[in-house]
């Protein structure tokens, strides 16, 4: 038979995947293993927002809708970014489908042609790498150093740009730093974006789950220049609790988003009719709820943060924002645990596994080596239980 696709066979399966199977088997076999590797906070839609996916089963919502999604749903979301972050967008400028991710490698698509270069800070979101990758494109690595708070510095970027650099993907709040960009430190970035006419996808997934009362600042705020070069992604998923119901949404230029609509009218197409509903009475209806879930991710981190500061041997980035946490263990590097030569994030995150029962994920795939990335989308109880062990495994090693 003829070879599949080289570009499709290119894409390597997330890195993560290995330490979940384990845990997952582990648990299987009934081992009291505990996990810190979701994605997905561990809340239930509320339950405004579940009525209206039922409401809309029970009127017939379930249709074909137009591809960008329904009028509706993008009045709500219009409404949102105004009330949220001031911005101004009508509805031909928001298209809606089944997630982020999608969202993502649509605006990818639109943006590139074949060996376009787009610039990517890490530590980055696993799947940025390989998206870039599928629609065609070339990522360009830049690290960013705990230092400097994780933030991509204006000197790295002008740096990185060369005559193929199409465009940069800024993640603010950031997976799996907990990291946010203060606004001078955004529009330092943006001037660098400006002059050298790079487009931005700024995906603002976890914008609504800051700490601290520190202040979010949408990129596409900034100014209009900014905006017009800006591809804002977003969704329901981490903010309500909606992982499953697969809404994510993209703001921009007419242009962008009416080239974006028509490719995904020819592939994903329109999104599931009772999920845009739920999603409408998300964005569009109280907002209560949200506050509680993140005020609970907040006291969560402050445990997390403060119980492993007193470890020895890791120490935890405090994370401004979303619900993760990095675990620096450069001081483990190079030595032995357990009878294993400690060289990397995956082979401390596999002896911890087997020796520790904890299963937490290794930032190797995240452009982060020498970084684990704790959830803290778990029960307090869990979070306890966790670092107990982790105290126990590593005074025990
Ligand atoms: C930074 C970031 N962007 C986008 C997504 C995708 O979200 P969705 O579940 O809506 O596809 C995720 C999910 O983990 C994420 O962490």
């Amino acid at each position: 038979m003829k070879a599949l696709s080289t570009l499709a066979q290119s894409v390597r399966a997330s890195t993560t995947m290995a330490i979940d199977t384990q845990f997952k088997k582990m648990r299987a076999e009934g081992i009291d293993v505990i996990g810190f590797s979701v994605g997905e906070p561990d809340f239930p839609t509320p339950e405004h927002i579940k009525q209206a996916g039922i409401r809309a089963i029970e009127n017939d919502q379930t249709k074909y809708t137009p591809t960008p999604g329904t009028l509706a749903l993008r009045q709500a979301v219009r409404k949102r970014l105004q009330e949220d972050w001031g911005l101004d967008y009508t509805t031909e400028e928001i298209v809606v489908s089944g997630g982020g991710k999608p969202i993502l490698y649509v605006a990818l698509k639109t943006l590139l042609n074949p060996g376009d270069e787009v610039i990517l800070p890490a530590p980055y979101w696993v799947s940025y790498y390989e998206l870039i990758k599928m629609a065609g494109g070339v990522p360009v690595v830049v690290e960013t150093t705990e230092a400097s708070g994780f933030n991509l510095t204006p000197q790295q970027l002008r740096q990185a740009i060369t005559p193929k650099t199409k465009a940069l993907i800024l993640n603010s709040p950031s997976n799996p730093t907990g990291m946010i960009y203060s606004r001078a430190h955004l529009e330092a970035i943006a001037q660098v974006c400006v002059e050298a006419d790079l487009y931005v996808i700024a995906d603002e997934m976890y914008s609504k789950l800051v700490f601290d009362g520190k202040e979010f600042v949408s990129f596409p705020s900034l100014s209009q220049a900014v905006k017009e070069r800006t591809i804002l992604v977003s969704g329901a998923s981490k903010t309500y609790a909606m992982t499953g119901w697969r809404i994510g949404f993209a703001a921009a230029g007419r242009e962008i988003v009416q080239v974006m609509s028509n490719y995904l009218s020819h592939s994903l197409s329109g999104t599931c009719s009772i999920a845009q509903a739920a999603a409408e009475e998300a964005f569009g209806g109280s907002q209560a709820e949200i506050e509680a879930m993140r005020r609970a991710f907040e006291v969560r981190r402050d445990y997390l943060y403060q119980r492993m500061s007193a470890i020895p041997g890791v120490h935890p980035v405090r994370s401004e924002a979303t619900f993760y946490m990095l675990m620096n263990l450069e001081e483990l590097i190079g030595r032995t645990l357990y009878g294993v030569e400690i060289r990397d994030a995956d082979d401390f995150a596999n002896v911890f596994l087997r020796e520790g029962l904890v299963a937490v994920v290794p930032c190797t795939g995240f452009g982060a080596p020498h970084y684990v990335r704790w959830s803290f989308a778990v029960s307090m109880e869990n979070i306890k239980e966790g670092l107990d062990r982790l105290e126990k495994f590593l005074t025990n090693a």
